[in-house]
């Protein structure tokens, strides 16, 4: 309510990118306040017993985490944390750094709880990435890492190119995401033919498999895929041994300014989407669901869809700040109010 009335009144009169980038130094500033973090962890984070998942050797606090794409550089998972998410995925991270595309590139659809982004993977790099995922985490956070394409880097080298930001930022990751379906960077979502996701896949697993811990090792698909090329990645996925699936990311199929559309209008697609990889792979892959997950009824929705763990990104942006807590103490409520011992009970029963 009151989050509400500031966003109506105060934020969305600025720029919305101005004010993302607000967001991330408030956070990354929490992140060195030890003190505060700690308590906001405490007050903030799944505490709940009920909450926790396991999913590809990884143990996660509650199943709702940060979509990629907020923490582009790593800068403030800790702080992100602090407020409730049970995982942050950083990124999309790619080998050399990059400035994305010119502004604006960040539009908000107030009236369609949407958003329209072409930011084009604007980031520091891999190196100047794994430099921040090194230092020591004050509050307990699961860190996922997405990477993607440099810009420049044409799509003959593009195992490389994944290759080398992998062998840099696997060993930092807790799981590590092939992004292969945002719409802004030209040619990244061909990627998503098998022909080429094949090579793509089997050299970053050859990486993931040799950290120490062996990283967990995830794909993201696009919404806009025919569904038997969803059908021809989730079969991919299981023949490859990957660990899991993130569907979906943002959509071209709107009107709006160029770039991917997220929030309410992404929902039915990809819950469409989760449901079908459901149905192709049983348990044999972790799903993560992400797109137009406003609510603790969409959480629950997609858990008992078939996914492990959901994601969020542009249902954080209109919900503010307490967010993912809400969210994680409405799942609390109602793993009890089905008589289940937990969460982890509900993954696929209506699958
Ligand atoms: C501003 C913005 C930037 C994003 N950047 C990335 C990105 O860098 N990499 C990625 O895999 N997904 C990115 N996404 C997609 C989200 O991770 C997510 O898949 C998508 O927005 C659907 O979830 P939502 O409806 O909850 O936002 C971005 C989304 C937004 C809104």
């Amino acid at each position: 309510m009151m989050y509400r009335l500031v966003f109506m009144q105060v934020l969305r009169r600025f720029d919305a990118e101005a004010v993302h980038h607000l967001t991330v130094s408030a956070l990354a500033l929490l992140a060195r306040l030890p003190l505060l973090k700690r308590l906001l962890h405490r007050a903030l984070a799944p505490r709940d017993p009920a909450l926790r998942v396991s999913a590809f050797g990884v143990h996660f606090p509650g199943p709702l985490g940060l979509a990629a794409g907020f923490d582009k550089d790593a800068a403030c998972a800790e702080g992100i944390a602090a407020l409730g998410f049970g995982h942050v995925e950083v990124g999309t991270i790619t080998a050399h750094a990059q400035p994305g595309n010119p502004r604006p590139r960040l539009f908000r659809l107030v009236r369609e709880r949407a958003v329209i982004n072409r930011m084009g993977f604007n980031n520091a790099g891999a190196v100047a990435a794994a430099r921040r995922l090194r230092r020591t985490r004050g509050v307990p956070v699961v860190v996922g890492v997405n990477i993607g394409k440099t810009k420049v880097v044409p799509e003959s080298e593009a195992v490389a190119d994944y290759v080398a930001s992998a062998r840099t930022l696997a060993p930092l990751a807790d799981y590590l995401v092939v992004n292969v379906s945002s719409p802004n960077t030209p040619g990244l979502r061909n990627l998503q033919a098998v022909s080429l996701l094949r090579p793509l896949l089997t050299a970053v697993k050859e990486i993931a498999d040799g950290t120490p811990r062996r990283t967990p090792l995830l794909v993201k698909i696009a919404p806009d895929l025919a569904d038997e090329d969803v059908d021809a990645v989730a079969d991919l996925a299981v023949e490859l041994g990957l660990d899991g699936i993130i569907a979906t990311n943002t959509t071209i199929k709107h009107d709006g300014e160029t770039g991917g559309l997220s929030g309410r209008p992404l929902k039915s697609r990809s819950l469409e989407v989760l449901r079908r990889l459901r149905a192709k792979t049983g348990d044999r892959l972790t799903l993560v669901s992400a797109g137009g997950v406003e609510d603790v009824d969409d959480v629950w929705e997609r858990i008992l869809a078939g996914a492990t763990l959901v994601q969020g990104y542009t249902g954080w942006i209109y919900g503010g700040p307490l967010w993912a807590s809400r969210i994680h103490r409405g799942l609390s409520r109602r793993v009890r109010r089905h008589g289940l011992k937990s969460i982890a009970d509900a993954i696929g029963r209506t699958a």
